[in-house]
C-alpha cells in the first residue's frame, strides 16, 4: 500500500500536488472562491472582529503562517495558540470572534477540548479537518475538509500542505468580502494558487539533489532554522519535521531574535537553514546570514528564483519558483520536508514511526 515507495512519508510527500489541487479546485468556481461549507453570509464575514486559530504541532504552524495572511491581507486581528495553552489560559472570546480549529486527525485531545470550550463560550467555530466524520469535524459548527486522503506517516506532509491552501482560500475570501483586495488582485492570487501543484511537483523532482546534500548532515548535533515573517513560520515547520524523524536537535528562530541569545550557540560548522522567501525582508535576512556565517555557520538557504545575491553569503542555495509571497510556505516546505526525510533515512531512523510519537495524540 506504499505504492512502490520506500516509506509512507515519501509517498505522501509525492501526493502533495494532488492534495493541493483537490483542496483548491472544488472551491474555485468561475473565477470566484466558493466555500459553501462555511455557511456564513457576507455580512457575517464582515462582522468577524477577531480570529483565534487553535491547533497542535504542524497544524499550529499552518495557523501561525495564516496569521500573517489574515492580518496582512484581510486586516482581521488573529491570535494563534497551541491548543494545550489556549484551553487553560482563559482566553477572551467575544461576540464576533471566529475560532478555527485545525487538525488532520480531528481527534487531537487538546484541540477537541479547545473546540468544546469555545462552543461553551458561545463563539462560532470552524474546523479545518482531514478525517471525515472525526470528532472535531462532527462537533465544530462548520467544517472545511482538506481533501488529503488518509495520512499514515506520523510526520505530516500532505495534510499540512492541504491545511495551508485551505487557509489561503479562506483569507482571500474574507479579504474580498471585506473589500481589502481588488478583483484584479484576487484574480492574480487565484492564478498563483492554481500553479502551486505543478510548482510543488517540480520541487519534488529535485529529490536526488537534496538527498545528496542531506547526507552531509547525518552526523549533525544541532541544526538551526531562521527566517522572518512567514519564513519564520516555515522555519518552525522545517525544524519540527527534522527533529521529529531524524532525532537531531533543532530549533527555529525569528532571525531578528538571534542577537538576543541564540547566536552564542553558533560555532564553526554549525548548520543553519535560512529561509528567505519574503522579498520585502530579504535584506534583513541576508544580514542575519552574514552574522551567523561570521561565527562559522554552514548555511543552506531557501529563497525565490532570481535572488542570486544570496549565493554570496550562503553555502548552498535552493530556489523556489515565483509565487505570491503569502503562498511561499507551500513551496519552501517541500525541500525542507525532503531534507528531513533524507537525513532520517541516512541515519537509519524509522521514518514513518518515529520513537515516542503517535499519529494522533488522543490523550493530553
Ligand atoms: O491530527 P492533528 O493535525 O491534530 O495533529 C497535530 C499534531 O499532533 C501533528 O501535526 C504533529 O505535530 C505531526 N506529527 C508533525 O509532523
Amino acid at each position: 500500500e506504499k505504492g512502490g515507495y520506500e516509506h509512507f512519508m515519501l509517498k505522501e510527500m509525492n501526493e502533495q500536488p494532488k492534495t493541493i489541487r483537490d483542496t483548491i479546485s472544488p472551491r474555485i468556481k468561475d473565477g470566484r472562491i466558493v466555500i459553501d461549507e462555511l455557511g456564513m453570509s457576507d455580512e457575517e464575514i464582515r462582522n468577524i472582529n477577531r480570529i483565534h486559530i487553535v491547533a497542535c504541532g504542524s497544524a499550529y504552524h499552518t495557523g501561525f503562517t495564516s496569521k500573517y495572511i489574515f492580518e496582512g491581507m484581510a486586516r482581521i486581528p488573529v491570535e494563534v495558540d497551541v491548543a494545550s495553552e489556549f484551553r487553560y489560559r482563559n482566553p477572551i472570546l467575544e461576540d464576533g470572534a471566529l475560532v478555527i480549529i485545525i487538525s488532520q486527525s480531528g481527534e487531537t485531545a487538546d484541540s477537541l477540548a479547545a473546540l468544546r470550550m469555545a462552543k461553551e463560550r458561545g463563539v462560532k467555530t470552524l474546523g479545518i479537518v482531514n478525517v471525515v466524520g472525526s470528532s472535531i469535524a462532527r462537533e465544530a459548527d462548520k467544517v472545511m475538509y482538506t481533501w488529503a486522503g488518509p495520512e499514515i506517516a506520523v510526520a505530516t506532509t500532505k495534510a499540512y500542505s492541504a491545511q495551508l491552501v485551505a487557509q489561503y482560500l479562506l483569507a482571500i475570501k474574507f479579504a474580498q468580502v471585506r473589500g481589502k483586495v481588488t478583483e484584479a488582485e484576487v484574480g492574480e492570487m487565484l492564478r498563483d494558487l492554481k500553479k502551486l501543484p505543478d510548482q510543488v511537483e517540480m520541487l519534488l523532482s529535485h529529490k536526488e539533489k537534496i538527498q545528496k546534500f542531506a547526507n552531509r548532515f547525518i552526523a549533525a548535533k544541532d541544526i538551526f532554522f531562521i527566517g522572518r515573517g512567514i519564513d519564520y513560520a516555515i522555519s518552525m515547520e522545517g525544524s519540527l519535521k527534522l527533529k521529529e524523524i531524524s532525532y537531531i536537535h533543532s530549533e527555529a528562530y525569528a532571525a531578528g531574535e538571534l542577537k538576543h541569545g541564540t547566536i552564542s550557540l553558533i560555532e564553526d560548522g554549525t548548520p543553519v537553514v535560512a529561509v528567505a522567501t519574503q522579498d520585502a525582508l530579504l535584506k534583513k535576512t541576508i544580514s542575519n546570514i552574514v552574522e551567523v556565517k561570521t561565527r562559522g555557520a554552514f548555511v543552506m538557504a531557501v529563497t525565490n528564483e532570481g535572488n542570486t545575491e544570496i549565493e554570496k553569503t550562503a553555502d548552498y542555495v535552493i530556489y523556489i519558483p515565483q509565487t505570491n509571497a503569502y503562498f511561499a510556505n507551500s513551496l519552501a516546505i517541500i525541500p525542507l520536508q525532503l531534507f528531513s526525510y533524507y537525513v532520517a533515512v541516512g541515519k537509519g531512523c524509522d521514518v514513518d514511526k518515529p520513537r515516542n510519537l503517535a499519529k494522533s495524540v488522543t490523550v493530553e
